[in-house]
């Protein structure tokens, strides 16, 4: 069955964004309800609202003759998460203070399931210490209070207050709606390339974008985790409520992992290391004119090696490979050599797989010997399949089970 979102959209000017958001919940199979304050409709329409959604929008209490139902209460019932997006500093303060003068401050006061508020203002309203006071008091109470995005705001001003983009909004969402299976779980990963630098100007790098690792990362927080995320140098949005350690070098990769590595239960390895670094950094840039046509390497520490070396019997390891010929034979090799529980074996010269792509396809290698081999999908769900897979082997541990 469908998870039924109900949208409360605010007179923000970031109301502009909620077609979008909506349009992304309808396209993850959630069934989106909108209720809109009278202020908000003046920002987007509710017919578009509508139009998108595929339901009715809500924006006036009286407008319609008496009907049998209480309608903000049904609302209110039947949603599995409820959302203010964006919610203005007037909305939070009414809810902060249990003020129910409209449809959507009604209905919010009868919601039972999780609530996610999205604070989008001018960067000193949202500083404003009565706006501060009144986030911290939803957050005492329950509500899951998502932090704006930094940077140019409507009014000119640049600075915190942004609404965060839907995508974001979306992932916040599915967060709350997503199984808490993997509580007390201390779960590490790694995301994206290493730099090795040649000289100040000049570095080794790979096509890793942390898309896949950072897409584990936010699934195992919104399963339950602690997340831990050591991530080389990436470009997109880590959530918020993960611990994200930036490292350059594959060196400086090893040794962050190897300072929280004992405290963990679960590593997932999804980082592109490189294997090799210039044997000699310059200081200075390599003028042409002096420069040999050949860059001496030296080896990089293999961190997951080392992690299997020291794993500890309730200790899960996850590792990746990026293959480009056959996969699954080097795949195996690097399973018993590495010392790993699963090793999720992608072919990188396949359109859709591997570096980039928001899709992988993706083969698990398990330490028992079983294959799977999945079809092209969401980075999202791969991430999803690897993290019910150690949910699965941390079942099987606990009834002394073989991994
Ligand atoms: O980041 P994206 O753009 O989303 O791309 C995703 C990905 C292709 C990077 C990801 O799916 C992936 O395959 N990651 C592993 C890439 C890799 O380095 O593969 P490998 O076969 O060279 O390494 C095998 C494993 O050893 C990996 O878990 C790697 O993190 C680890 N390793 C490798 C070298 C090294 N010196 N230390 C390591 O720990």
């Amino acid at each position: 069955m469908k998870s039924r979102v109900l949208l409360g959209v605010t007179g923000g000017i970031a109301a502009y964004k909620t077609p979008w958001l909506v349009r992304l919940l309808v396209e993850s199979g959630m069934d989106v309800h909108v209720v809109m304050t009278r202020a908000a409709t003046q920002f987007v329409t509710p017919l578009t609202l509508a139009t998108v959604s595929g339901n009715r929008v809500e924006h006036d209490m009286w407008e319609k003759p008496f009907e049998p139902q209480i309608e903000h209460i049904t609302l209110a019932d039947q949603a599995d998460v409820a959302v203010i997006a964006p919610a203005t500093a007037n909305i939070i303060g009414k809810i902060a203070s249990g003020i129910a003068d409209d449809l959507l401050t009604t209905m919010f006061m009868a919601v039972t399931c999780p609530a996610l508020i999205c604070p989008s203002m001018n960067v000193n309203m949202f500083r404003n210490p009565v706006v501060q006071r009144n986030l911290n008091r939803l957050r005492e109470l329950g509500y899951h209070v998502l932090d704006p995005a930094s940077g140019y705001l409507a009014c000119g001003w640049v600075g915190e207050g942004r609404l965060p983009e839907p995508e974001c909004i979306v992932e916040e969402i599915r967060g709350l709606l997503a199984p808490r299976d993997l509580e007390g779980e201390n779960v590490l990963v790694t995301a994206g390339p290493t730099e090795e630098p040649l000289d100040p100007v000049r570095f080794l790098t790979n096509r890793s974008s942390g898309k896949m690792g950072v897409a584990v990362a936010t699934r195992a927080l919104a399963r339950g985790a602690h997340v831990t995320l050591v991530a080389g140098p990436i470009n997109i949005p880590v959530p918020q409520g993960l611990k994200h350690v930036p490292v350059r070098t594959a060196q400086e990769m090893h040794d962050r992992v190897m300072e929280v590595s004992s405290r963990m239960s679960v590593i997932i390895k999804a980082a592109a290391v490189a294997d090799f670094r210039p044997a000699v950094e310059s200081a200075d840039k390599i003028k042409k004119e002096f420069a040999e046509p050949h860059i001496p390497l030296a080896p990089n520490p293999d961190i997951l090696k080392a992690l299997g070396a020291r794993k500890r019997p309730d200790q899960i390891l996850v590792g990746f490979a990026a293959e480009t010929g056959d996969a699954v034979e080097n795949g195996r090799k690097k399973l018993v050599s590495k010392n790993l529980d699963l090793l999720v074996v992608n072919d990188v010269t396949r359109p859709g797989a591997g570096f980039d792509y928001d899709t992988n396809i993706a083969r698990f290698l398990h330490r028992s010997g079983l294959e799977e081999e999945f079809e092209i999908m969401p980075k999202r769900k791969v991430a999803d399949l690897i993290l019910d897979r150690v949910r699965d082997l941390r079942k099987n541990l606990k009834t002394g089970g073989e991994r």
